[in-house]
């Protein structure tokens, strides 16, 4: 039998219309938050995952799905928030690289002397097995990639994609939706982040401990640095796109 690709959305708006094209669907749930749309695409076995939003329900709805059903790839997509000027709404970003800009450690600071959030260093909690807070090389970011071959199928589909450019970049995560243009800023010169969102890079981290090929998807549905209004109408743009990149990959297979 094939291993089967995993999508995952966070919100309903991000997984229900990629769940509807899915044929010979049967539902199953796990806890009371996840739930896993088990169908085909062209005959072949894909699983649409509706994660709920953040990092741990990500991550969590990410190590079950791999446990319970072994996929081939995880794309996880859904909607984000530009970092970059040159991004508009509708415009989509596939994660080239992903990572988590709430990991910090902040500035050694006694009783009076503040909180200086620009001074915040960056805290790769897989540096090391010891202690993050003592350890100095645990005092960078950490980057995990995209899978090579996601992100050739998803290019070789982009002129499908008519709404707006899709560009390769860096997806920045974490449970923060930042609306400080200042910081948001500070994040897109620091880390290099394209967009923000809070789910793809706790997916990325599950998928590495696995080995599993992984790409994030993400599509600008609002953009501070450009006065790009907030528009949901993206979440459903974004999986028809992700749609033909499915059904490149596994064309493929
Ligand atoms: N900041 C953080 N998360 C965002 N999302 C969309 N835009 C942003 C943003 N500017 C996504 C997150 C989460 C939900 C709130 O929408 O990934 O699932």
């Amino acid at each position: 039998t094939k291993r089967p690709i995993l999508i995952q959305g966070p919100m309903p708006i991000e997984a229900e219309n990629f769940a509807e094209r899915l044929e010979n669907v049967e539902i199953e749930e796990s806890g009371s938050t996840f739930e896993f749309y088990i169908g085909t695409v062209d005959g072949y076995p894909v699983i649409v995952s509706k994660t709920g939003k953040g990092m741990e329900n990500t991550a969590a709805a990410t190590a079950i799905a791999i446990e319970k059903y072994n996929p081939a790839a995880i794309i996880n997509q859904g909607t984000s928030g530009g970092h970059d000027p040159e991004l508009n709404v509708f415009d989509i970003v596939l994660g080239e690289r992903t990572v988590n800009i709430g990991s910090m450690k902040t500035g050694d600071r006694v009783e009076g002397e503040g909180i200086e959030a620009t001074e915040w260093k960056p805290m790769d909690v897989m540096a090391s097995e010891g202690s993050a807070g003592e350890d100095p090389n645990a005092e960078k970011a950490r980057y995990y990639e995209g899978d090579a071959e996601l992100l050739a199928a998803a290019n070789r589909v982009n002129d499908s994609y008519t709404q707006g450019k899709i560009v390769e970049g860096t997806i920045g995560s974490a449970d923060l939706w930042n609306n400080e243009v200042d910081r948001i800023n500070w994040f897109h010169k620091n880390y290099e982040t394209s967009v923000e969102e809070m789910e793809s890079a706790s997916s990325a981290m599950i998928s590495k401990a696995y080995d599993v090929p992984f790409l994030a998807i993400r599509i600008l549905s609002n953009n501070k640095t450009n006065d790009g209004a907030y528009n949901p109408e993206t979440a459903a743009a974004n999986q028809e796109y992700v749609y033909e990149v499915v059904q490149e990959y596994i064309a493929f297979l």
